[in-house]
């Protein structure tokens, strides 16, 4: 299949590579797991949260005053985690913006229609200004394609920007780039890998299996 590479970019670098064959490994236990997970992590977020807004700012050295520059307090940057895959991913944003809102959604997949299942939508409240808000959507994989647009939807409904919205995936099928990609053309989708395709399940070929249950031990 074809894919289409409009707003979308796939992070290369050896550091991915490597770890991302360690996930791809089926040998790799829970531990060599989450590990190489969380430094692809921060390869993908230096992309992902390349447009959130800065101002300028005086700023006093030791030496001298300069002017710098500092996160806009008027925009809001929201991370939101589909859970449970997603957390990983939150957690380390968080460290690296601790400014953001943590936006968690509860879905599953209802493994014989493959749509998704909503159970949980905890927000903090979303500022009045609504085209100030970046979002950014946490999901190691994009499949489907069917929760990722659902997901999105749930924002777009309640008035964010959807080219202020990144979905960040860490393999992505060419199936569920499509269908996010037609459905939220401004969209940014930011991935480390787009693979072969999907499996009659909804997995994602070669992938490396049900990210959840390698990340949490569940298999
Ligand atoms: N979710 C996963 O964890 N893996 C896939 O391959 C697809 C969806």
């Amino acid at each position: 299949m074809e894919v289409k590479t409009k707003n979308v970019i796939v992070v290369n670098h050896p550091v991915i590579k490597h770890n991302l064959s360690v996930l791809r490994d089926k040998n790799s236990d829970c531990e060599k797991f989450k590990n190489a997970l969380k430094r692809i992590t921060y390869f993908l977020l230096f992309e992902a949260l390349k447009d959130i807004p800065l101002v300028e700012k005086e700023i006093e050295t030791p030496l001298k005053k300069t002017v710098c520059q500092v996160y806009d307090k008027s925009s809001q940057l929201i991370i939101a985690p589909i859970l449970r895959a997603g957390l990983i991913f939150s957690e380390i944003a968080h460290e690296i913006a601790p400014h953001a809102n943590i936006h968690h959604i509860g879905m599953f997949r209802d493994e014989k229609t493959l749509e998704p299942v909503w159970y949980y939508d905890k927000k903090k409240e979303i500022i009045e200004n609504k085209e100030k808000v970046h979002l950014i959507i946490v999901d190691p994989m994009l499949a489907t394609g069917n929760s990722s647009v659902d997901c999105t939807k749930n924002f777009t409904d309640k008035g964010i920007l959807e080219q202020n919205i990144v979905f960040m995936s860490l393999i992505s099928s060419p199936q569920g780039i499509e269908k996010l990609n037609t459905e939220f053309p401004k969209l940014k989708i930011v991935t480390a890998s787009i693979d072969e395709g999907l499996n009659a399940k909804g997995y994602i070929l070669p992938g490396l299996g049900d990210a959840g249950d390698r990340i949490y031990n569940t298999l």
